[in-house]
C-alpha cells in the first residue's frame, strides 16, 4: 500500500484551506449515536468551539489500524506512541477522532465529504 506525507504549511493553516468549523446541528449529526450520553452537550460544544482538520485516510484495514495509531479514547489509557497517548490530556479533550467501524466510517465520510468519490461507489447513497 502506497503512502504519502502531507503537511499543511503555515500559510495553509493561516488561510484555513483545510480547516472546517462546523455548526451545532452538524456536530449533533456527527455524534447522533451519543445523543443520550450525559457528556453529549459538552462534546458538541467542544467540537464546534474551533476549526477542525477533516481527513479521509485510506489503506488496508485502515479503520482498525487508524484507531491503533490514534490510541484509546481515554488518554489515561492510551499507550505512549499513539496520538492520544502522546498529546491528549483528558477524555473530553482527546485531540483526534477516528471512525469506530467501517459502517460509521461510511456515514461520517458521507456527512463530512458529500462530494467525495468514495461516496459515488458506496452504499450510503
Ligand atoms: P471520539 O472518538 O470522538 O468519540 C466519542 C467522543 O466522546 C470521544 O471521542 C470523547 O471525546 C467523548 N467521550 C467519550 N466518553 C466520554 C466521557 N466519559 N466524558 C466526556 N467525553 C467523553
Amino acid at each position: 500500500m502506497e503512502q504519502t506525507f502531507i503537511m499543511i504549511k503555515p500559510d495553509g493553516v493561516q488561510r484555513g484551506l483545510k480547516l472546517i468549523t462546523v455548526d451545532q446541528s452538524f456536530a449533533e449529526k456527527h455524534y447522533a449515536d451519543l445523543s443520550a450520553k450525559p457528556f453529549f452537550n459538552g462534546l458538541v460544544e467542544y467540537i464546534i468551539s474551533g476549526p477542525v482538520v477533516a481527513m479521509i485516510w485510506e489503506g488496508k484495514n485502515v479503520v482498525t489500524t487508524g484507531r491503533k495509531i490514534i490510541g484509546a479514547t481515554n488518554p489515561a489509557e492510551s499507550a505512549p506512541g499513539t496520538i492520544r497517548g502522546d498529546f491528549a490530556i483528558d477524555i473530553g479533550r482527546n485531540v483526534i477522532h477516528g471512525s469506530d467501524s467501517v459502517e460509521s466510517a461510511k456515514k461520517e465520510i458521507a456527512l463530512w465529504f458529500p462530494e467525495s468519490p468514495v461516496n459515488w461507489q458506496s452504499s450510503v447513497h
